[in-house]
């Protein structure tokens, strides 16, 4: 039986995406940016099953039944259609693992995909490089794509004009860095409440519906580009400035969709008070956000465990739970004896 095995980290956009022109082909209204953390990992083994067998799928020690379960079903059935009839034919065994602190909120669709579409190519005998891998799993979630690589990586849009070419243009690749930009980030832990709407439905009805989602696509673009130089550069100050700025600007985007799409919670707008004030201490801080109330804070690495420290003070005296984060590496895949 072949089996292989994956581990894949979540990736922090620093450089938002947010809208796809093509749904069926997951391209992305933008191009976008992040960054590959240490923390928070999933590590997915698929096993062959013999012909015919149906795919069992679990998650952290629980069989996946329905909509979860579909989802994964259909990124192994495109796998499938890659791969000669006697491969195609055989079900699989995925059994899939995040590495994340429990009640944190932080499973990451994107490390998910991202260790799946390793696991599941490998299992089928699907030769892909790595930027095929980074286009197989940018099907199963856009984010993922960025997840094969670490460090700071940058997902094309891809070709404009052609959803075919776009489809072979829009795959993720790791950014020259330059080799003194040393950062690192500090999560801040908040409630997240009541589930707020998926974030993939949420883009839909801002692509939709937003007045500003043209401005959105215009601007993203030319931030791409700024931080793809900066992090050449190594200017962290301009990054983390664009970095902030792109989160505002794309939860601005969804908060005028219709009906308005809000993630953030009042305790998320302390913590970027608590960001600006320590810019004003003259700590470089950054702060982003995405589609929940966690704040991530981009930061030197060495002034990790101090904005860390500053960021667990509440106003009201409580504690955030604030987890610390590097840069942390891409895709790997190991084939089981
Ligand atoms: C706010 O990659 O989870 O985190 O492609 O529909 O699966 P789908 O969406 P997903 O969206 C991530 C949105 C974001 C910003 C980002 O990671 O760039």
């Amino acid at each position: 039986m072949t089996a292989v095995s994956a581990v894949a980290h979540a990736n922090i956009a620093l450089v938002k995406y947010w809208g796809k022109r093509d749904g069926a082909l997951m391209l992305p209204a933008t191009s976008s940016v992040s960054l590959t953390l240490d923390a928070f990992r999933t590590t997915t083994t698929v096993t062959l099953l013999p012909e015919g067998a149906p795919d069992e799928v679990e998650l952290d020690g629980v069989r996946l039944e329905g909509a979860p379960r579909t989802k994964v079903v259909r990124f192994l059935d495109l796998v499938r259609s890659q791969v000669p009839p006697e491969l195609a034919g055989r079900g699989a065994g995925v059994v899939s693992r995040n590495d994340v602190p429990t009640g944190a909120g932080l499973a990451s669709s994107a490390s998910a995909f991202a260790a799946l579409a390793g696991a599941a190519a490998g299992a089928y005998g699907l030769d892909l490089d790595r930027r095929g891998l980074s286009r197989l799993a940018r099907r199963g979630s856009g984010s993922a794509s960025r997840s094969v690589f670490g460090g700071f990586v940058r997902w094309n849009a891809g070709d404009l004009d052609d959803p075919v070419r776009g489809d072979e243009t829009s795959y993720a690749e790791p950014l020259p860095t330059a080799p003194d930009l040393d950062v690192a980030m500090a999560v801040v832990v908040l409630d997240a409440g009541p589930k707020a709407i998926g974030s993939r439905e949420a883009m839909a009805s801002t692509v939709a519906t937003s007045p500003y989602f043209p401005a959105w696509v215009e601007h993203t673009e030319l931030d791409a580009a700024a931080a793809t130089a900066a992090i050449a550069a190594g200017d962290l100050t301009v990054l983390g400035e664009i970095a902030e700025a792109s989160a505002m600007r794309m939860h601005a985007t969804m908060l005028a969709a219709y009906p308005a799409v809000r993630y953030l919670a009042p305790a998320s707008l302390e913590v970027l008070d608590a960001v600006a004030a320590l810019r004003a201490d003259g700590v470089g801080a950054w702060a982003t956000m995405d589609a929940g109330p966690n704040v991530k804070v981009l930061c030197a690495a060495r002034d990790l465990e101090l904005v860390g420290e500053a960021l667990a003070l509440a106003p009201d005296g409580a504690r955030r739970r604030v987890l610390l984060a590097r840069p942390g590496p891409g895709l790997r895949t190991e084939t089981l004896p």
